[in-house]
């Protein structure tokens, strides 16, 4: 997990985040022990923008990935995932341990069950 949250860390460093100057990291663990990174990617029209989050999970989908293990986001002050972000965390993950941390080593450990209770997904649509 170490590696994980380091990833993270390091994808914050290629946030293109001129807006909102908030950079965010993410780094995905695939079924196959691959660590696949993201960082927050704003757009001028603010609502093109795509978290960190979604930018790891959806490039290790591009990738040839479909089977996840643990996600790790870094931000300057801990902050958390977006609702968007939990319900396509939910979708494509399952439930995973998430590691949440900021810039100063602090490392909060939640999963994906208990950032989205009483989740909606593909169960509903049989
Ligand atoms: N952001 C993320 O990358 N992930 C989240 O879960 C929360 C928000 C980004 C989007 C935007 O570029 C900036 O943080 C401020 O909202």
């Amino acid at each position: 997990m170490k590696k994980l949250i380091a990833r993270a860390h390091e994808m914050r460093k290629r946030a293109h985040a001129p807006y909102s100057n908030y950079a965010v990291g993410a780094a995905v663990l695939t079924s196959d022990g691959e660590i696949i990174g993201g960082c927050n990617i704003e757009s001028s029209s603010y609502g093109l923008t795509c978290c960190a989050e979604r930018v790891a999970l959806f490039r290790a989908i591009a990738e040839g990935h479909s089977s996840f293990k643990a996600l790790a986001v870094a931000t300057e002050n801990g902050g958390s995932l977006c609702g968007a972000c939990r319900q396509v965390v939910w979708d494509l993950c399952g439930d995973i341990p998430i590691f949440i941390t900021d810039n100063k080593g602090k490392i909060e450990k939640a999963s994906s069950a208990k950032l989205l209770p009483e989740a909606f997904d593909q169960n509903k649509l049989k």
